[in-house]
C-alpha cells in the first residue's frame, strides 16, 4: 500500500482515479473550487497555482507519489484566456512538480493528445508535438516544465471520457443527455480521438505506479474515432437512437479554439511495457452503461460536498478537449 496525493480529485480523471485508488492505497484528495467529501480519504482544498501552497501541502501529507490532475482543461475558455491557461497548466504543474520533487514523492503528470498538431494521427512518444492552440501549447510547457523540475516524472498524455462529479458534462456526458432527451446535437465527423474510459485510464496509471516509469507514455483507447462515431457508438450501447446525432464539420461551430484534425495517439509503448491491450471503445462504453447501472454516477456525485455551490452552467459545446 502507498500514499497518493491525486490533485484535481474534484475533476473527471482525478475523481475516476480517487474511487479507483482508495480500493489500494492510502489516498490524499486534492480539490480546489468543489469541496469534497468522501469516507476513509484525507481531503484537502487549496490552490496549487498559489506560491507556496504546493510545497506546504506535499510536505503536510507527505506521499509516496503525486498524480497531478488539476489543470485549466477548457479549450476555448484557454484560448479567451491565455493568461490563466499558462498560469495553470505550466507554472502550477511546475510548483507540484518541485514539491514533490523536494519532498521525495514520485510525480505522475497528466497532459493531452493537444500537444500534436493532429495533421497526421497515430503520434508515438518519439514524434515531435506542435500544439495549435493555447491549451495544447500551455500544457506541452506544462511538461517541459515538469521535467525540468523532476527529470524522474511520468507524463501521461491521454484523452478520456467518463462519467463525472461535477455538473459540467464529459463528452459522453453531453451525448447521453442529448439522446435521452431526443435533442438534436452535432457529432464532429472532422475531428478523430483514441478515448479512454476514466476508470480504465485509473486503473491503468495505478498499475503504472508499480512500473517505476519515467518519461512519457500514451496512455489512450485501442481505436481512434471521429466525435460522430463516439457518439453514434454511445447511442448504441445504450440502446438509443443514434439519428438524435447529426454529423457535422467543426466549422460550424464557431469555436474559439483550432482544433487539431487526427489527434489519436498510439498505446504501443504502454501495451508493451505493461504486457497489455488498451480497451477498444465497445469495451469502455460497455463498462460505462454497467458503472451506470450499478449507480457509479450518484457515487460519485455524492463525493460534492455542495454540488451547486459551483456549479458551472451545464456545457453543451461539444467535448472538453
Ligand atoms: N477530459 C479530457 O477529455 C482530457 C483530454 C486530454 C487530457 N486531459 C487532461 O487530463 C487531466 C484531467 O482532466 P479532467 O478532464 O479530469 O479535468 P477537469 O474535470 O476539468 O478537472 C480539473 C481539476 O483541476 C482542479 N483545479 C483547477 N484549478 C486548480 C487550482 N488552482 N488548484 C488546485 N486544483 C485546481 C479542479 O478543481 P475544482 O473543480 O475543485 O476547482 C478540478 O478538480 C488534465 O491534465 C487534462 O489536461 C483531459
Amino acid at each position: 500500500m502507498a500514499h497518493l496525493l491525486i490533485t484535481g480529485a474534484s475533476g473527471l480523471l482525478g475523481g475516476n482515479l480517487l474511487m479507483q485508488a482508495r480500493e489500494q492505497h492510502l489516498v490524499t484528495a486534492l480539490y480546489h473550487s468543489h469541496p469534497l467529501q468522501l469516507e476513509g480519504v484525507d481531503i484537502v482544498g487549496g490552490d496549487l497555482s498559489r506560491p507556496g501552497e504546493a510545497v506546504q501541502i506535499v510536505g503536510k501529507s507527505n506521499p509516496d507519489w503525486i498524480v497531478h490532475c488539476a489543470a485549466a482543461t477548457n479549450v476555448d475558455d484557454c484560448e479567451r484566456d491565455p493568461e490563466t491557461a499558462f498560469r495553470l497548466n505550466r507554472d502550477m504543474a511546475r510548483l507540484v512538480a518541485e514539491a514533490a520533487h523536494a519532498s521525495g514523492a514520485r510525480f505522475v503528470h497528466i497532459s493531452t493528445d493537444a500537444v500534436f498538431d493532429g495533421m497526421r494521427g497515430d503520434y508515438t512518444e518519439r514524434d515531435a508535438p506542435n500544439p495549435i492552440n493555447v491549451y495544447g501549447h500551455s500544457k506541452l510547457e506544462g511538461e517541459q516544465a515538469v521535467l525540468e523540475a523532476d527529470p524522474d516524472a511520468l507524463v501521461v498524455r491521454t484523452n478520456l471520457y467518463g462519467w463525472s462529479a461535477q455538473p459540467k458534462k464529459s463528452l459522453a456526458e453531453w451525448f447521453l443527455a442529448n439522446l435521452e432527451s431526443g435533442n438534436p446535437c452535432y457529432g464532429f465527423a472532422d475531428i478523430s480521438i483514441a478515448p479512454i474510459l476514466a476508470t480504465d485510464l485509473a486503473d491503468l496509471l495505478l498499475q503504472m505506479l508499480g512500473e517505476n516509469l519515467h518519461g512519457h507514455y500514451h496512455v489512450v483507447g485501442g481505436e481512434c474515432v471521429s466525435k460522430y462515431e463516439f457518439g453514434v457508438k454511445l447511442a448504441k450501447t445504450f440502446t438509443l437512437q443514434p439519428d438524435v446525432i447529426r454529423s457535422a464539420s467543426v466549422e460550424i461551430a464557431g469555436l474559439a479554439a483550432p482544433r487539431p484534425p487526427r489527434l489519436c495517439l498510439s498505446g504501443e509503448k504502454i501495451e508493451k511495457t505493461l504486457g497489455i491491450r488498451l480497451p477498444g471503445l465497445e469495451e469502455g462504453l460497455g463498462r460505462l452503461k454497467s458503472q451506470r447501472e450499478l449507480n457509479y454516477p450518484e457515487h460519485l456525485k455524492a463525493m460534492l460536498r455542495s454540488p451547486t455551490a459551483h456549479a458551472i452552467p451545464a456545457d453543451l459545446r461539444p467535448g472538453p478537449a
